[in-house]
């Protein structure tokens, strides 16, 4: 391409899989995932955590690590995880991840922090300063609306603009805003009929125009679908080297519908994140930090006085006390430094009880034996369905496990479940056991730190950030998940998670102590809510306060939101007086008919709580209003119209945008099956086959695995022109 006119094309796409090109004095970037530690490749490189990574240090899955309600915990990890990824020589990692847990059926989930955008927002935020203090670029993902694995790179996620505002954007707006972030990146999926990697109202209109940000926006991988209209509505670096772009940017400026000052608008934005220097800060990391972290993600459920452990006669059970579940799958994959597990730490007689999937009679047999022994059993349960490109049908955990409880709790001793997993499961089992700790998937110094809480070395001080559901049904976005794969009505509006008044088995922002903590003294005035915490137990724990605000009745606004939180510790018999600032989050409602932020006039009830449905403490404040009242959510969503092109024999004519599920209909023999034996070949790797089930064709170019006249030569093919076809497929040529 040197010499040609538009050579800064090859700037606004990768070179290869981690990097941008070094080009005309900008300099190259080197990009790496992730969320849950470093996973810098050396070798082949992947989106899905398929090949292998160098070893580094794997820190629990955001969604523990927002159990911890620490702001402070989330910097010093993002720092942690930035300090490594500086020494590796990246300059952007992939994190943190912001996306709202609108149902717990999506497979992603545990990436995810939260199913309230508050503390989304804040943990994430506080994430992204560490990362950036450690002189490493932050990269917020995935924007916007991204909340399903299952058709991710073709579904158009519909929903109305002040659900939008007001729950999936204000995480983004947040982090953007306080960490200033120097790198954002787009989702797959469409947002309102628009590719996100395309759409101009969220890139140039808020992101830049609205929040001020000024990074730069990269593509997920393989998630464009026209690298000119992308860079028309502001993405900067489309990722990672596809051999589509220059031949569309071409196309695009011969045609007049692309303009080179967009061209010239990213260069200047990924040159200057591209030759900024950044320095680490000096700031000491504490010793044991992942230890100290999964010791403060731990929520305790369910306890009847069991733990700490007494001494008595105790056995453990359950294949993830030998394996325990650190991480889960896809691109945040960590390839662990160290993973120590529990039944090595624990000097207690141990046994299987369970391998994989399938009950196993001889390990059940054995386990029951032992059990019989003792008086009490701690059981490790692992939920199933934590990765990247596959959603779950439903929370239910394995079967095996299940059983295998049952008949433990049927021998009448003392059990304590300790339960692996990034999500919220159905935990209909747990009425007869004694303690429930929810471990989540807390990294590799998770054991240690899991023993410790079980023999009371430690107190639990985790709580929800998300609603386990007594009924996965009863959470309105369960109805309007899983549809038709194009689209995805999001109709429960604002009415996610606890925000839908759902009766939760164990709510949002709950979780037990070893003590107990009094609250008492509110006030609250314009600026904000101050109160006392006691710790009248016996013992050193740590409590988070929750503030919650409910609206005026014309704000129009679901049950009382999340706009506050302050984690204490506290000696026994110790108190504190608490004050949680009221900020820009905590009055607003998003008007989307005048297209404004509001404060509906009125009285506003703030509750301090120890969990959604647990309020202590409460007050209220009357507001003057700004701005008018807002309407509410609309009802009336429609999708854009999906069409797949098909033949008078209803056969599908195949193109760029196609995706392979569809090619399983196609006219050309070839094509269906072609379609039908790749997704056979990967059934069994679920992972790999959500990605690849509606992976558009144009990803084979995308990925850098061929070239466009390859695919256009193939999709010819595909439709029954197979003397074409193979002409195009065979022909040379430089550019693809
Ligand atoms: C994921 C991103 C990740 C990227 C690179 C994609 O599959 O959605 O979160 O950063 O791959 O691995």
């Amino acid at each position: 391409m040197n010499g040609n006119k538009h050579e800064k094309t090859e700037l606004l796409t990768g070179k290869d899989f981690w990097n941008t090109a070094s080009f005309d004095g900008v300099k190259s970037i080197r990009f790496s995932d992730g969320p849950s530690g470093l996973r810098a490749q050396e070798g082949k490189g992947d989106h899905l955590g398929l090949n292998g990574s160098a070893p580094a240090t794997c820190f629990p899955a955001h969604s523990a690590l927002a159990q911890s309600w620490n702001r402070q915990l989330c910097f010093e990890v993002g720092f942690a995880i930035g300090n490594e990824a500086k020494r590796a020589n990246v300059d952007i990692l992939l994190a943190p991840d912001l996306n709202i847990k609108r149902s717990p059926l999506c497979g992603r989930n545990f990436e995810y922090f939260s199913e309230d955008a508050y503390l989304n927002g804040f943990t994430g935020a506080s994430f992204a300063r560490g990362v950036q203090s450690a002189g490493v670029c932050a990269c917020l993902k995935h924007y916007a609306a991204n909340n399903k694995e299952r058709g991710r790179m073709v579904c158009d996620s519909v929903v109305d603009e002040r659900t939008l505002r007001e729950i999936y954007l204000t995480a983004f707006e947040i982090a953007v805003k306080e960490a200033n972030p120097a790198a954002v990146m787009t989702a797959y999926n469409k947002l309102n009929g628009t590719y996100c990697s395309e759409n101009n109202l969220l890139l140039n209109d808020i992101l830049r125009g609205e929040w001020g940000f000024d990074g730069i926006t990269v593509s997920d991988w393989g998630g464009t679908s026209n690298r000119a209209k992308s860079c028309k509505a502001g993405l900067d670096i489309e990722m990672p080297a596809c051999k589509l772009s220059y031949a569309e940017v071409v196309a695009a400026l011969k045609e007049g519908t692309l303009d080179e000052s967009a061209i010239e608008a990213c260069t200047q934005r990924i040159k200057k994140i591209a030759n900024s220097e950044r320095a680490a800060q000096d700031i000491c990391v504490r010793e044991n930090l992942v230890k100290k972290c999964a010791e403060e993600c731990a929520v305790l459920l369910k306890n009847d006085g069991t733990l700490p452990l007494k001494n008595s006669n105790i056995v453990i059970v359950g294949e993830y006390a030998a394996k325990p579940l650190i991480q889960g799958g896809g691109s945040s994959k960590v390839n662990p430094k160290a993973a120590k597990n529990l039944k090595d730490i624990l000097p207690y007689k141990f046994a299987y009880g369970y391998k994989g999937g399938k009950a196993k009679r001889g390990l059940e047999k054995k386990a029951l034996k032992l059990c019989k022994t003792a008086d009490t059993v701690i059981y490790c349960m692992g939920a199933v369905g934590d990765f990247e490109g596959a959603d779950r049908k439903d929370l239910r955990m394995p079967e095996n496990q299940v059983r295998l409880l049952e008949k433990i709790v049927k021998l009448n001793k003392r059990v304590v479940v300790v339960l692996f997993g990034g999500c919220a499961v159905d935990t209909s089992w747990d009425k007869d056991i004694n303690a429930l700790l929810y471990a989540g998937l807390s990294g590799q110094d998770c054991a240690a730190a899991i023993a410790d809480i079980l023999q009371g070395k430690v107190n639990p001080s985790g709580k929800l950030a998300e609603t386990f559901p007594q009924d996965l049904n009863d959470l309105p976005s369960t109805q309007n998940f899983n549809g038709n794969p194009y689209y995805t009505l999001y109709r429960e509006g604002m009415r996610v998670g606890y925000l839908s008044g759902v009766k939760a088995k164990y709510a949002f922002g709950f979780g037990l102590s070893y003590t107990q903590f009094r609250y008492s003294d509110l006030k609250a005035d314009e600026s904000g809510a101050s109160f006392t915490i006691e710790n009248i137990g016996n013992v050193y724990g740590g409590e988070v306060a929750q503030l919650y605000i409910e609206y005026p009745e014309a704000a129009n606004a679901p049950a009382p939101f999340l706009k506050g939180f302050e984690k204490v510790f506290l000696n026994a018999g110790e108190s504190k007086r608490v004050e949680i600032k009221f900020d820009n989050y905590s009055f607003r409602s998003y008007d989307a008919k005048n297209k404004k932020w509001v404060r509906v006039a009125g009285e506003y009830k703030i509750y301090i709580g120890a969990a959604s449905d647990d309020f202590k403490l409460n007050a209220s404040i009357t507001l003057d209003g700004v701005n008018g009242v807002p309407a509410p959510e609309t009802q009336n969503l429609k999708p854009a119209e999906y069409k797949l092109n098909r033949n008078k024999k209803g056969r599908v004519i195949v193109d760029l945008n196609t995706p392979l599920c569809e090619v399983k209909n196609a006219k050309g023999t070839f094509g269906r099956l072609f379609a039908k034996a790749a997704l056979h070949f990967v059934k069994n790797k679920p992972t790999v086959y959500g990605s690849m089930e509606y992976l558009p064709l144009r990803t084979m170019a995308q990925f850098g695995k061929m070239k466009l006249k390859t695919i256009e030569g193939l999709i010819l093919i595909f439709n029954g022109s197979y003397f074409k076809g193979l002409a195009k497929f065979f022909k040379k040529g430089k550019r693809g």
